[in-house]
């Protein structure tokens, strides 16, 4: 699973690195509980701007994507929950 995480300023300012420290903690997590996970990869990217903040303009930061799925205004709890959820067996 593919996951990109903004670390741009808007996305910055909003939270982003703590989404990204919670998702670093998740990984732990998963490894631990690995029997009721998928085998699949978490691939964790920290990227200087998507472009969604420029090309909508309206407040969407934070912003990670999951598996091309933008969330907007994300928090720490809908990522992990769209994480979880799509990597549990
Ligand atoms: S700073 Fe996050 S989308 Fe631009």
């Amino acid at each position: 699973m593919k996951v990109k995480v903004c670390v741009g300023s808007n996305c910055t300012l909003l939270g982003s690195m703590n989404i990204l420290d919670q998702i670093e903690d998740l990984e732990d997590i998963i490894r631990e509980d690995a029997y009721i996970y998928s085998d699949e990869e978490l691939d964790v990217e920290a990227i200087k701007c998507l472009g969604y903040c420029k090309e909508i303009k309206k407040n969407v930061a934070p912003v990670v994507v999951v598996d091309e799925e933008p969330i907007f205004n994300a928090t720490s709890q809908t990522v992990m929950e769209k994480i979880v959820n799509k990597l549990r067996k």
